[in-house]
């Protein structure tokens, strides 16, 4: 697409175009059952999650009338349990003077009944040079959604480029606070936090001081939070070089975690960081916090530069289930909400050993579903299962011993992509007596992998055939008890 299509809002489409590209959609053979989808047109990050009127909403970017990254909308989704979206239709037009060339990401926050939405306003001058403006808008518990006509912060503090972007709310010791992803003026990436006393007045504070001096050209989606007495930051760092197995996506997303910061020097002694998923399609994750404690995350299922499958097929990207998150030895541990239980159909058990061969599970098989598998290693060198497999595909997910790493391999899981980045990532694990438990959730093209109740987890998209729906355990070199709960989602 030229670039006069892409920043085209979806009013000025021509005649019949959104239609023929949401029927091009509906055709196509990757249609999710159970995550978070663009009826048609680009989806990247959540956006504004959150819990007001009795509902959880989450909004996500998004462009209508294609799957390039053109001009971005808030789409608005809400849910009473976590599990069941409903699609609310537009959250936040671009277009007017403050974000001409997109509503970029953004968060939201609850005040006096009503619930805030502060996201960055993207414009661009006629040399297309970028100006951002971080702008409100305010949702009415009737759902009703009004842009704030001046943005709350206009100008970008000295010191930092124009990539200047994705503020992050929330409220601390009656003051407000946000951060929002930078490049310094020496092109490294940083967060920096504002501070409001009422959210319309922000006073620009400082950049959070991390001892990440150096890390990536941009840091894109900061989200800071604390739980249990543990200052966590989180965000999406450009510019990373990949580091053996670790940083092997285009972009990556991690965490620092250490002692809650100091608001007001904003001084944040941290430990390393560290990524947030081992595997290949996650990007620009958002927490919020449930009614109840939880904390709740959720991401994109999907990297910018990357050409999907879908693309040609009127839509891309879903996000990822929404995860709770814990604190564990300073790891952040993620678990699918509980309410998935809610989504369990036909049940079906299997509980076998395999000594160094492969065993097909018919009665496994499947396009989407949850499957828990308990497994024991009684000596073998290699072990795991394979899934979505038939003819030659297949995408496996094994422990290599000698390595001591865990595998997600999709060399042959269908229509290959992002090949440039490799088709395997790994993750060191050490398994205690042998035991290891995977969590898989497989949708008709994604595959959730939460390994060790949360230790680790494996985000992919994948594109196999309709009929690639097999099973199988395996072994090499020696036995492996295998105990398995497969639900059919419904
Ligand atoms: C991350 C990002 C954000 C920006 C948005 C635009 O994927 O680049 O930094 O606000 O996407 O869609």
């Amino acid at each position: 697409m030229s670039r006069e299509q892409l920043y085209r809002r979806i009013d000025q489409a021509e005649e019949g175009e959104w239609e023929s590209l949401k029927q091009l959609a509906e055709r196509s053979p990757w249609r999710q059952k159970f995550h978070i989808q663009p009826e048609a047109g680009l989806l990247n990050d959540p956006n504004g999650f959150s819990f007001f009127e009795g509902e959880y909403h989450l909004f996500y970017q998004w462009f209508p009338l294609g799957t390039g990254h053109g001009m971005k909308y808030w789409y608005h989704t809400s849910s009473s349990d976590l599990v069941h979206w409903r699609n609310r239709g537009i959250g936040i037009a671009p277009g007017g003077p403050f974000d001409s060339h997109g509503a970029f990401s953004g968060s939201a926050i609850e005040k006096d009944g009503k619930l805030y939405l502060m996201y960055t306003g993207n414009t661009r001058s006629r040399g297309w040079i970028r100006h951002p403006f971080q702008c409100m808008a305010v949702m009415e518990p009737d759902g009703v959604i009004t842009k704030l006509e001046q943005p709350v912060i206009l100008k970008v503090p000295r010191g930092y480029t124009d990539h200047f972007r994705d503020p992050k709310v929330w409220k601390a010791d009656g003051s407000y606070y946000c951060v929002i992803g930078a490049q310094r003026l020496d092109m490294t990436g940083g967060a920096v936090m504002f501070r409001s006393p009422d959210l319309s007045q922000w006073h620009f504070a400082g950049e959070i001081e991390t001892s990440l001096k150096s890390f990536g050209y941009m840091w894109e989606c900061p989200d800071y939070f604390e739980l249990d007495g543990t200052g966590i930051l989180l965000f999406s760092p450009q510019g990373v070089s990949p580091q053996g197995d670790r940083f092997r996506n285009i972009y990556q997303s991690g965490y620092l975690t250490g002692s809650p910061m100091d608001l007001s020097s904003r001084e944040f002694q941290h430990g390393e960081f560290k990524e947030l998923d081992c595997g290949f399609d996650f990007y620009a994750p958002q927490t919020t916090q449930a009614p109840d404690g939880r904390r709740l995350l959720t991401a994109w299922m999907g990297l910018p530069e990357i050409e999907y499958p879908t693309d040609d097929q009127g839509w891309a990207h879903c996000l990822t289930l929404p995860r709770e998150i814990s604190l564990q030895d300073g790891r952040l541990i993620q678990r699918p909400v509980r309410e998935f239980v809610k989504l369990r159909g036909v049940k079906t058990e299997v509980r076998t050993v395999v000594n160094d061969e492969s065993l097909s599970i018919a009665e496994l098989a499947g396009d989407a579903y949850e499957l828990l598998v308990e497994i024991r290693d009684e000596g073998a060198d290699r072990f795991g299962i394979e899934f979505r497999a038939g003819g030659l595909e297949k995408t496996v997910i094994y422990y290599d011993r000698l390595d001591g790493t865990l595998v997600l391999d999709r060399s042959l899981s269908g229509q290959s992509f992002a090949l440039k980045y490799g088709t395997e990532r790994k993750c060191p694990l050490e398994l205690q007596d042998g035991a290891l438990t995977l969590h898989l959730f497989v949708d008709i093209s994604s595959v959730e992998v939460f390994v060790n109740d949360g230790e680790a987890t494996f985000t992919a998209r994948i594109f196999p055939e309709r009929e690639s729906t097999g099973i199988t355990f395996f072994a090499e070199g020696g036995r492996v008890a295998f105990d398995a709960l497969k639900w059919d989602t419904h």
